[in-house]
């Protein structure tokens, strides 16, 4: 009856992480999924709430080495949407009541970019009359430009630590100054302080990464104090040096995407009131990879609204799901896949997460 103790623990240990990290046997599995959705529906409700994803470009000046849109990938087509585009974007999902935006690119940190995404910012709330909650995917930027941003209306900041084992994370990207882990974790601690509600993330199955550092990865989350959580496997792409002549087995996969559900529910377990999304690249190796990653403890959808001409072109792993569909058809095709899993979907609503309030006080 270990897993039963261990599951109804005030407060699990990094052993404790890991063992049920390790859980294998389907009916265990069961049995830690159930539990993780309690955990959701006490702290947060069976509730969804929706970020209309735009990824207004692909642009990057970095070079992860993991990733479909760096900086020396040739193979890309870049784009830019216009200001215009991004707005009549944003504008669909206001009037479809999806209650928040997320704004995502390519890293830049150029005086032109920053200026776009201002414009940007101002013109959303102005569109909605400042109804439409806006989360930033938009990399590492300065003090003063998370600031400015962030005065402009943006609420909320997504940076992934892609894993908060160093030795890893100097793996996964070149060793410069544009790819430091402790630049990484200031910008982490300047989020903090301006105000916003800031979420990380890490990537799943990365190559010599065990289920210690995976433990880790969610203690990194608490010793953080993050208030949401993105966070998926790890899918390797061809035009990448990781990713190379890789393509992962049937098996690889399925223990990858294992591992994901198991990653979000000990996440919501362990640390209860966050937000936590049940991402892209969950489905991207499982059909039913959202669903199950709502049934294991997720809590937000990040439906992809980006205009249809571009969306093959955001491709930062293979087999990306949804890029031959379009907004109206992602919303049915979400709405029906939400419902199945027995959650409602709050509709016109920010759903900020619990825990950033009640640090508040
Ligand atoms: N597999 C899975 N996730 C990836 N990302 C980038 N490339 C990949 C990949 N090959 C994720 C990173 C990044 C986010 C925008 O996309 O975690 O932070
Ligand atoms: Fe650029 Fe982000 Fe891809 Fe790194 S992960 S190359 S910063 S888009």
């Amino acid at each position: 009856m270990k897993l039963e103790t261990v599951l109804l623990k005030e407060k699990l240990n990094r052993n404790d992480l890991t063992y049920l990290l390790n859980l294998e046997k389907e009916e265990e599995l069961e049995k830690l999924f159930a539990r993780a959705y309690e955990v959701k529906s006490e702290y947060i409700g069976k509730k969804v709430y929706y970020r209309g994803l735009i990824e207004f470009s692909n642009k990057c000046i970095k070079n992860c080495f993991y990733c479909g849109i760096r900086r020396d990938n040739g193979e890309v087509e870049r784009f830019d949407m216009t200001e215009e585009q991004v707005i009549e974007q944003a504008k669909w999902a206001y009037e479809n009541n999806y209650g928040s935006l997320a704004l995502q690119s390519g890293e830049r940190q150029d005086a032109d970019y920053i200026q776009f995404v201002d414009n940007i910012l101002e013109k959303v709330k102005e569109l909605s009359g400042g109804k439409l909650g806006i989360t930033l995917s938009l990399g590492e930027q300065s003090y003063e430009t998370y600031k400015r941003w962030y005065d402009l209306g943006a609420h909320r900041y997504l940076l992934r630590i892609e894993s908060s084992n160093k030795d890893i994370y100097s793996k996964l990207h070149p060793e410069d100054e544009l790819h430091s882990f402790e630049k990484r974790v200031e910008c982490l601690k300047m989020l903090k302080e301006i105000g916003y509600q800031v979420g990380t993330g890490v990537m799943i199955g990365l190559p010599g990464q065990t289920v210690e550092d995976l433990a880790d990865d969610i203690l990194f989350y608490e010793k953080m104090d993050i208030d949401m959580i993105g966070m998926g496997p790890y899918i390797p792409h061809d035009d990448t040096p990781m990713g190379r002549g890789i393509a992962d087995s049937k098996e690889e996969s399925d223990r990858k995407f294992k591992l994901g559900l198991k990653m979000i529910a000990v996440a919501r377990i362990y640390l209860k009131d966050v937000n936590i999304a049940a991402t892209t690249a969950l489905q991207a190796i499982n059909p039913l990879g959202r669903e199950k990653g709502l049934k294991a403890g997720a809590n937000i959808l990040m439906p992809i609204i980006t205009v249809d001409e571009h969306r093959a072109k955001y491709q930062l792993y293979n087999n990306k799901p949804c890029i031959d569909d379009n907004a109206d058809k992602c919303k049915n095709c979400l709405a029906g896949r939400v419902t199945s899993v027995g959650d409602e979907i709050m509709y016109g609503e920010w759903g900020d997460s619990p825990h950033y309030y009640k640090k508040k006080g």
